[in-house]
C-alpha cells in the first residue's frame, strides 16, 4: 500500500517524539511491504518565527494532499507568559482542527500491566482500565465569540453549539459503544448551562437509534470525581470541547504517565494522530521526553486511517515489550532510564 503522511513536529519536544514515531512507521512499512510518502511542514511557535503564522497556507495544502497527519506538540512559554501577544502557538492547532474538520477527538485511556505501579491511583482501582473518551474538537468556547469590553477590564468567552455538531459527535460515541461493552456516558453541566440541555436533549434524541446501548447522563463534575473512584465504570464517554480538554489530562494519570496516551483527531476526510501530551519545553532538546504516545499515535493512525491493523497491533505489542523490559524514558523509571532516542531505536529494532 502507498500512503502519504505529513509530519508536522511542531514545538518543545514534538519533532523528537515524532522523529522517533517515523522511525518506527519506516520499520513497519518496509515488514509489510508499504511505501511511505513523507512530507514536513511547519506549525505552532516554530511556524510563528519562520512565517509569522501558526498554520500557514503551505502547511495546510500540505495536510489536504496527505492521507493522514502524524503531529508532535504545540506550544511555547514565551508566548504563555505573555497574555498580550497577538499570535500564539495555540491559534495554530486550534485553526489546523477547523480548517480541516477535525470535530471528534478520540482519545483512548487504558493501563500497562507492567506500569501499574507507576500511577498515583491504587493499582486495584485502575487494574483493566480501557475507556475511550470522544472531546468534541471544532466547537464551544474554544471557538465561539470572544472579547473584551470596558478598557478591557471585562472579558468574555461564549460556548455555543448547535444540534448538528452535537449529532455528528454522539454517533461517533455511539457507534463505538456499540462495539464495544455498549455503555456510554454524555458528560455536560445541564443543570446550569443551556448548550448542555442541548446536549443532553440531542443524545436523548438519538438513543432509539441505538437500543442496545445503555446511556447515563452524568454532570462533569461528577465524572472528574468518580473517574478517579471508580473509573471501570466507564466505556465510552462524549462531551463538549473544554470538558473533555480537561477531563483527558485527568484519566492520563491513570496510565501512569502523561507520554503514553495517545489519540486521533478525525473529521470527515483526512485525520490527524497526536500525543495527548503538550510540548514540555523544559525537555526540548535533550532527548529524555517519552515517545511511547506518538509512537502509538502511529499505530492508531494505521490501524484507523489506513485499516492496517495488524501492523497497528504490532507496534502495541513491542511497546508491551519494551515496557516489561524496561526500556523506558525517565518518567517511567527512577533508577535506570534511556533516552527518547534510545527507546525508538529499540523499538525500531524490535518491529
Ligand atoms: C490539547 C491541548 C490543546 C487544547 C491546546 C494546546 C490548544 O491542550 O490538545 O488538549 O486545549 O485543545
Ligand atoms: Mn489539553
Amino acid at each position: 500500500m502507498e500512503l502519504k503522511i505529513a509530519k508536522l513536529g511542531g514545538d518543545g519536544i514534538g519533532p523528537e517524539v515524532i522523529n522517533e514515531a517515523v522511525k518506527v512507521c519506516n520499520a513497519i512499512a518496509k515488514k509489510f511491504n508499504h511505501r511511505i510518502f513523507w512530507s514536513e511542514a511547519m506549525v505552532g511557535a516554530d511556524a510563528i518565527q519562520k512565517v509569522g503564522d501558526p498554520y500557514p497556507n503551505k502547511t495546510h495544502n500540505t495536510c489536504l494532499n496527505s492521507d493522514a497527519i502524524l503531529f508532535g506538540a504545540i506550544g511555547d512559554p514565551k508566548f504563555d507568559n505573555d497574555p498580550n501577544s497577538k499570535i500564539r502557538p495555540e491559534q495554530g492547532l486550534l485553526k489546523m482542527r477547523k480548517k480541516l474538520g477535525l470535530f471528534a477527538n478520540i482519545r483512548p485511556t487504558f493501563t500497562f500491566d507492567s506500569l501499574i505501579e507507576s500511577s498515583p491511583i491504587k493499582s486495584e482501582i485502575i487494574k483493566g482500565i480501557d475507556i475511550i473518551f470522544v472531546r468534541e474538537l471544532t466547537g464551544g468556547i474554544y471557538f465561539g465569540k470572544k472579547g473584551r469590553k470596558h478598557n478591557g477590564e471585562i472579558a468574555y468567552d461564549t460556548c455555543t453549539y448547535s444540534k448538528e455538531e452535537i449529532v455528528r459527535l454522539a454517533k461517533i460515541g455511539f457507534e463505538l459503544a456499540s462495539k464495544r461493552t455498549k455503555k456510554l456516558c454524555c458528560v455536560d453541566k445541564a443543570n446550569v448551562l443551556e448548550t448542555s440541555r442541548l446536549w443532553r436533549e440531542t443524545v436523548q434524541s438519538m438513543e432509539m437509534d441505538y437500543p442496545d446501548v445503555k446511556v447515563s447522563y452524568e454532570f462533569v463534575d461528577a465524572v472528574a470525581m468518580r473517574l478517579i473512584q471508580w473509573p471501570n465504570n466507564y466505556d465510552v464517554l462524549i462531551t463538549e470541547n473544554l470538558f473533555g480538554d480537561i477531563l483527558t489530562d485527568e484519566a492520563s494519570v491513570i496510565s501512569g504517565s502523561m507520554g503514553l496516551m495517545p489519540s486521533a483527531s478525525i473529521g470527515n476526510k483526512i485525520c490527524l494522530y497526536e500525543p495527548i501530551h503538550g510540548s514540555y519545553p523544559e525537555a526540548a532538546g535533550r532527548n529524555i521526553a517519552n515517545p511511547l504516545a506518538a509512537i502509538l499515535s502511529a499505530a492508531m493512525m494505521f490501524e484507523n486511517s489506513f485499516g492496517l491493523k495488524d501492523e497497528a497491533q504490532l507496534i502495541r505489542k513491542v511497546v508491551n515489550k519494551s515496557l516489561n523490559k524496561r526500556i523506558v524514558t525517565k518518567d517511567l523509571s527512577k533508577n535506570k532510564s534511556h533516552s527518547t532516542s534510545y527507546v525508538g531505536d529499540w523499538i525500531t529494532k524490535n518491529i
